[in-house]
């Protein structure tokens, strides 16, 4: 069956044509490795370098929880539009949680498609 999922590149699946844009594309998610339970921190997404042109450009960066144990994953966190010529694709957002898990951070581009970028947070 073919879904979505499987149209999501990653550092660990791209493959092909994709493997040369992985450094370009992947979201990368600056956040403390371990955080207090219910205490907000930052989280900043940031992608490229990569054009920002109406050719080519990140549309819009989707960031997700998945929570430890949680029987339903993903929560979303924040979605972040891009309006191509005068922004960049970076964003901070200040999130908190209260319990383990996994920050997704998912990118689109106009002409290199679904790219996802994550980090593991600690809860103390
Ligand atoms: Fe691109």
């Amino acid at each position: 069956m073919f879904r979505i999922g499987n149209l999501i590149n990653t550092r660990d699946t791209a493959k092909g044509p994709a493997l040369a844009k992985v450094e370009s594309h992947t979201p990368k998610i600056e956040a403390p490795d371990t955080v207090k339970a219910g205490e907000p921190f930052k989280v900043k997404v940031k992608v490229g370098p990569h054009p920002s042109t109406p050719e080519h450009h990140i549309a819009e960066v989707t960031i997700y929880f998945s929570k430890e144990g949680k029987p339903f994953n993903p929560v979303k966190v924040a979605t972040i539009t891009f309006e191509p010529g005068i922004t960049e694709p970076e964003a901070d957002v200040v999130m908190k949680v209260d319990g383990p898990g996994t920050i997704h951070a998912v990118a689109y581009c106009n002409l290199h498609g679904l790219w996802e970028g994550t980090k593991e947070i600690k809860v103390e």
